[in-house]
């Protein structure tokens, strides 16, 4: 039971990748919903795309009465979900693990189930995915049920004011603790870290909102500025959550003074070092050791770096002899033409050049 609802909770279930370009998915209420027009489309080799499971019957009967509730938000939860994974693909680009995503049943494969550290990012950038573009989707007026948060007014500061349309980060916290940790079931620790790494995951969307402003007034004096409060990019959030991934703490169920009456708490999750620091709201926490990732493994659901590009100059862990495993790799030639030397014609056209050039790939064993 709680690997489904972990899978769940990832709506990972609900997901099938089709690799054509006409999304459309299905609300039982409102019939068939087109949003090819969605921008904010996946866009790898494949050109995969998110198409929702026409039934939404994975769902929990919460999540689904949440939708019915939030008229628009649907589209707000998959366009989140895949921003969340192309973030977590573009900053695990150069690792052993890079994210794979696979057809159904889960996205994200069967690391959703286990609780290392890759385990504890997938959970906060999908939590902070959902987040991010329901504050988003309300400012832009695209959710029935939420706005722009006007609630800031007044004056701010000496020589500016409150106004405009924030992002409404309130609603999208408070709907993202609703939708997406519903369906974390469980007293374990894998529940108390999943509960942990979503609120770290929303957390950090919120601690990186900033102030925008805008001057009024005679050409640009500045007699009048008004502000409001923007979300931070997206690749903003991604950025932090890798760099909590690099310091993630290794945590234990820990009872210290609580009684048995007391209920499982995200309060309870200690250092399994004495010696480190508990874990603050933001930090990733995990509790078990990554597997090595290098080889395929139908058991753990690795698909090891066979076939990666590495980089022969490199030291790091994008270099061939980490990539790799030590297995060596294949190199081999490859012509790339690109358009180059552009230059623009009044008025209105550019034109360019094509460049060939050759590029030498390394291919991992
Ligand atoms: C390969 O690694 C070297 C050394 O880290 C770096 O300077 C270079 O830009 C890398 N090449 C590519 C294609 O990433
Ligand atoms: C492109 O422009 C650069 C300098 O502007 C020149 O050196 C180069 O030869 C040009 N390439 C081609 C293919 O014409
Ligand atoms: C560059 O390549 C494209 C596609 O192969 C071709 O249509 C175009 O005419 C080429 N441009 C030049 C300047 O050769």
């Amino acid at each position: 039971p709680t690997m489904v609802s972990i899978e769940l909770s990832h709506s990972a279930l609900f997901i099938l990748i089709v690799s054509n370009y006409s999304c459309v998915f299905y609300i039982p209420v409102m019939g068939i919903v087109n949003v090819a027009s969605s921008t904010n489309l996946l866009t790898d080799s494949k050109n995969v795309q998110l198409v929702l499971d026409p039934s939404l019957q994975l769902l929990s009967r919460k999540q689904r009465k949440l939708i019915r509730q939030n008229p628009g938000i649907l589209h707000a939860i998959t366009s989140g979900l895949q921003s969340a994974m192309k973030e977590c693909k573009w900053q695990f680009r150069n690792r052993r693990w890079n994210c794979p995503t696979t057809q159904s049943p889960n996205v994200f494969g069967k690391i959703v189930s286990r609780g290392c550290r890759e385990t504890a990012f997938i959970f906060a950038i999908t939590s902070a995915g959902i987040t991010h573009s329901v504050a988003r989707s309300c400012s832009e007026g695209s959710i029935e049920s939420c706005t722009c948060d006007y609630r800031r007014r007044g004056p701010g500061g000496p020589d500016w004011h409150w106004g405009g349309c924030s992002d409404n980060i309130d609603f999208g916290q408070v709907f993202g603790r609703e939708f997406v940790d519903s369906s974390e079931r469980g007293r374990d620790l894998r529940y108390l870290t999943n509960l942990h790494n979503n609120e770290a995951g929303r957390m950090t969307v919120f601690s990186e909102m900033r102030q925008e402003c805008k001057c009024h007034g005679m050409s640009g004096s500045c007699t009048i500025k008004t502000c409001w409060m923007r979300l931070p990019t997206f690749r903003t959030v991604g950025d932090f959550l890798k760099d909590r991934f690099d310091g993630a703490s290794r945590v234990i169920y820990g009872n210290k003074g609580s009684n048995r009456a007391s209920r499982m708490d995200v309060r309870h999750l200690e250092p399994e070092n004495p010696a480190h620091k508990p874990p603050s709201p933001r930090d990733l926490v995990y509790f078990e050791k990554s597997p090595n990732f290098c080889t395929y493994s139908g058991k753990t659901g690795t698909v090891g770096t066979t076939g990666r590009y590495c980089n022969s100059s490199s030291p790091a862990l994008d270099g061939c002899e980490l990539l790799c495993c030590g297995r060596g790799y294949r190199t081999r030639t490859e012509q790339v033409t690109e358009r180059c030397n552009c230059t623009f014609h009044w008025c209105c056209h550019v034109s360019c050049l094509n460049c060939t050039s050759t590029q030498v790939l390394h291919e991992c064993l």
